[in-house]
C-alpha cells in the first residue's frame, strides 16, 4: 500500500497514548475479507455477494440499503448477487466498510459524547465530498462519500479508547477557544485525529486513497497534487461546520486551505472567496433526499 509507513503506530510509540489504544477494535471478518478479493480481476459479483453472505448482520443491512431510497433503485433488490450487480464492486465495498467502521465502535459508547450527533455530522460530510466530486471526478464519487463519512474515526478512537486524553484536549479547545481541534491535540497529544484514524485505516487495509483522505482532512496540501478526496473532504468539513449540520466534537470552525477553490474547480465570490451558497442549497437537497440512509444508519446503528 501507498505511503505504508506513514501512519504507523511508531510514530506516537513512547506516548502514554500509545499504550491505551493498542486494543483498537477488530474489522469484521467481511470487510477484511472483501478487501483482499475485491481488486483481483477474477473477482466476480458472485464472490463478492458470497463473502458478505458470511456475515448475516452486514448481509442484511446492505440489501435493506439497496433498497432504500437514497439508491433510487426501480426494482425490488431481491438478493445481494443482485445489489452487487446493481449498486457496483465500489459503492458495495464502500458500504461494507462503513458499515464495518460504525459497527466496531459502536459497543463502546461514553456518556458524554454524542455519538448521534457525531455521525450526523459525518453523513454530511460524505454527501457534501460526494457533492464535490462528483462535479470533477464522478468515478470517484463513491470514494468521496466513504472518506466523508470515516474521516473522524480518530475522534472515535480518542473518545472510547482513551477518553481522559481525550478530555484533556475539549478541555485545552475551552481554554483557548481559537484553538481547532486539530491543533488542540497536537498541542495536548502530540498526534492528531487525523493521523490516529489513518493509521487505523491502515491497519484495517484499507484503500490507500481513503486512509490518506483521513490523514490530510485537515492539510490537504500535504498530499499529492493529484489527490482529490483529502480536498473534498476538507472542504466538505469545513462547510457542513458552517452550516452547522450536526456536531463535530471541537466546536471551533476549521479552517479552510486558500487553495480549495483551484484544487476542486469551485466558483468565487465577487471578493475572489470560493462561493459555497450554491453548494449549500444543494447540499440540504441532497441530505434532505438522503434522508433514509442517514436515518437507517441513526435508528439501527447509532443507539447510544
Ligand atoms: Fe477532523
Ligand atoms: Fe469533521
Amino acid at each position: 500500500m501507498e505511503n505504508k509507513s506513514r501512519f504507523r503506530l511508531g510514530e506516537i510509540q513512547g506516548k502514554r497514548l500509545a499504550r491505551k489504544i493498542v486494543t483498537l477494535p477488530t474489522l469484521p471478518t467481511v470487510a477484511a475479507k472483501m478487501m483482499q478479493i475485491i481488486d483481483h480481476p477474477e473477482t466476480s459479483a458472485r464472490d463478492l455477494s458470497a463473502v458478505i453472505r458470511s456475515d448475516h448482520v452486514i448481509a442484511s443491512r446492505l440489501l435493506k440499503l439497496a433498497n432504500s431510497a437514497y439508491y433510487g433503485l426501480r426494482r425490488q433488490v431481491a438478493n445481494l448477487d443482485m445489489a452487487v450487480v446493481l449498486l457496483g464492486f465500489e459503492n458495495i465495498r464502500n458500504l461494507t466498510l462503513s458499515l464495518s467502521v460504525i459497527e466496531s465502535f459502536s459497543r463502546n459508547w461514553r456518556g458524554h459524547f454524542d455519538y448521534s450527533e457525531f455521525w450526523e455530522h459525518a453523513y454530511a460530510c460524505g454527501v457534501a465530498a460526494q457533492m464535490f466530486v462528483s462535479e470533477i471526478q464522478p468515478g470517484k464519487a463513491a470514494d468521496a462519500f466513504a472518506a466523508g463519512l470515516i474521516h473522524d474515526i480518530g475522534k472515535l478512537i480518542l473518545s472510547q479508547f482513551a477518553p481522559d486524553h481525550f478530555d484533556a484536549v475539549i478541555e485545552h479547545i475551552e481554554q483557548h477557544p481559537s484553538c481547532d481541534f486539530d491543533r488542540a491535540e497536537r498541542e495536548v497529544l502530540g498526534i492528531s485525529h487525523a493521523q490516529l484514524g489513518a493509521w487505523l485505516a491502515e491497519k484495517w487495509n484499507f484503500p490507500a486513497s481513503l486512509a490518506q483522505a483521513i490523514a490530510l482532512h485537515h492539510t490537504p496540501e500535504e498530499g499529492r497534487d493529484t489527490a482529490l478526496l483529502p480536498w473534498a473532504v476538507h472542504t466538505a468539513d469545513y462547510l457542513v461546520h458552517q452550516l452547522g449540520i450536526g456536531f463535530d466534537a471541537g466546536v471551533a470552525m476549521p479552517t479552510l486551505n486558500q487553495n480549495v477553490a483551484e484544487m476542486l474547480c469551485l466558483p468565487l465570490t465577487d471578493s475572489g472567496m470560493p462561493d459555497f451558497e450554491p453548494f449549500a442549497g444543494r447540499l440540504f437537497q441532497l441530505l434532505a433526499q438522503a434522508d433514509s440512509f442517514f436515518h437507517f444508519l441513526h435508528k439501527e446503528e447509532i443507539q447510544c
